[in-house]
């Protein structure tokens, strides 16, 4: 279940959101950008972010999943992969929620093999004291604790994605 008021509000999400889509939109000025987002989850928060930068960009999507249930299961299986080519050009990499950083650190170095001038990394969340991995993040939106959150691209089991909110997922007993 989901506790009764949300955790990180539209309002507040979207001021963030509008930010960072301000600081991309000056840093990548004049340069060919590839948002590269990460699904399923960061759908919500890639097509509210790209809506709000200001240049010209390429978007492109990864589908990968290491999650089973509340666990992460160290195992990053990519189920669909990038049609852009990388080579020689600047790419953003769009992710939900940093854990323990294992699927970024994956995703990290596939795209790194393709070469790209520059590749950074924007997080909607960052549940940094659970981190495994060390992933390095260029612009993050909110520093979580860890709770299990749910909504606004995250889910449960393949639930509460449509959230247009984030909550903290309690579970029953
Ligand atoms: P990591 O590999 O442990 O960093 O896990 C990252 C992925 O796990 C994210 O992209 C999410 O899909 C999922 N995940 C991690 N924490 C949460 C959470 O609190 N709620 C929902 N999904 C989560
Ligand atoms: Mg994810």
């Amino acid at each position: 279940m989901i506790t009764g008021k949300p955790f990180l509000t539209e309002e507040t999400i979207s001021k963030r959101v509008r930010e960072l889509a301000r600081k991309v939109s000056e840093e990548y000025k004049g340069r060919d950008l590839v948002v590269v987002g990460l699904l399923k989850g960061a759908f919500m928060f890639f097509s509210d972010f790209v809506r709000q930068i200001q240049i010209p960009i390429t978007i492109d999507f990864i589908i990968a999943s290491s999650y089973v249930m509340t666990n992460t299961t160290g195992k990053v299986e990519i189920h669909a992969d990038l049609r852009e080519p990388l080579r020689g050009r600047h790419v953003l990499l769009v992710e939900d929620i940093v854990d323990t950083g294992v699927t970024l650190n994956s995703i990290r170095g596939s795209v790194l093999n393709r070469a790209p001038d520059t590749l950074k990394i924007c997080t909607l969340l960052d549940k940094r004291e659970r981190r495994e991995v060390n992933v390095p993040l260029d612009y993050v939106g909110f520093t979580v604790p860890n709770f299990f959150l749910v909504g606004y691209g995250l889910d449960f089991n393949g639930h509460y994605r449509n959230l247009p909110y984030i909550s903290v997922f309690k579970k029953s007993h």
